[in-house]
């Protein structure tokens, strides 16, 4: 497996409508070793999901892994890394809020995007069976962020008040929310 780069705003595949994988894909030597180097990838690059199309390959397929405890958006229930084929997402209940979010595409800056909190999802896993996971809080925030990767959007694409869009060095000092403790 290998590290693979990921490519930044600017560059159009991130702007490409990715291809669903086929049945017979799924399981296949390519899209193993996809997944190999998206996991690799994810972990050498620092984040907590990764989109194939964020390192050049217009298919539809995330990974996403929230690492436990203390965060910078506050204390996280951890989810094991999961791999995520063909996903559609069912918005269970549309009330929003929001989370400062980043992206490995476009390093170096967080903006405040709002989304509705209660999903439910339907996706392939890495055996090609059918599976859905109702999801809450921030964890319904970081689904919906890596399938719109899928959709070649971004979430600069959802931030309202482009105000609350920031350099990271800036955020940390001026706008991080105060945690308690
Ligand atoms: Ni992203």
């Amino acid at each position: 497996m290998a590290i693979r780069r990921i490519i930044r705003m600017g560059h159009p595949l991130l702007r490409e409508v990715a291809r669903p994988l086929a049945p017979e894909e799924i399981g296949s030597d390519e899209v193993k070793r996809l997944l190999g180097d998206m996991v690799d990838t994810l972990h050498d690059y620092g984040g907590i999901g990764l989109a194939a199309p964020q390192i050049g390959e217009s298919v539809r397929l995330a990974i996403i892994e929230i690492p436990g405890g203390a965060t910078r958006y506050g204390e996280l229930a951890p989810m094991s890394l999961g791999v995520f084929i063909n996903p559609t997402i069912e918005v269970v209940d549309a009330a929003a809020s929001g989370y400062w979010e980043g992206c490995l595409s476009v390093p170096g800056l967080r903006g405040y995007v709002e989304r509705p909190q209660h999903i439910k999802v339907r996706y392939l896993n890495e055996q090609g069976e059918a599976q859905e996971i109702e999801l809450t809080g921030f964890p319904a925030t970081v689904f919906q962020h890596e399938f719109d990767h899928l959709d070649g959007k971004l979430y600069l694409d959802r931030i309202s008040d482009t105000r609350l869009l920031a350099f990271e060095h800036e955020y940390e000092r001026y706008l991080l929310p105060q945690t308690e403790g």
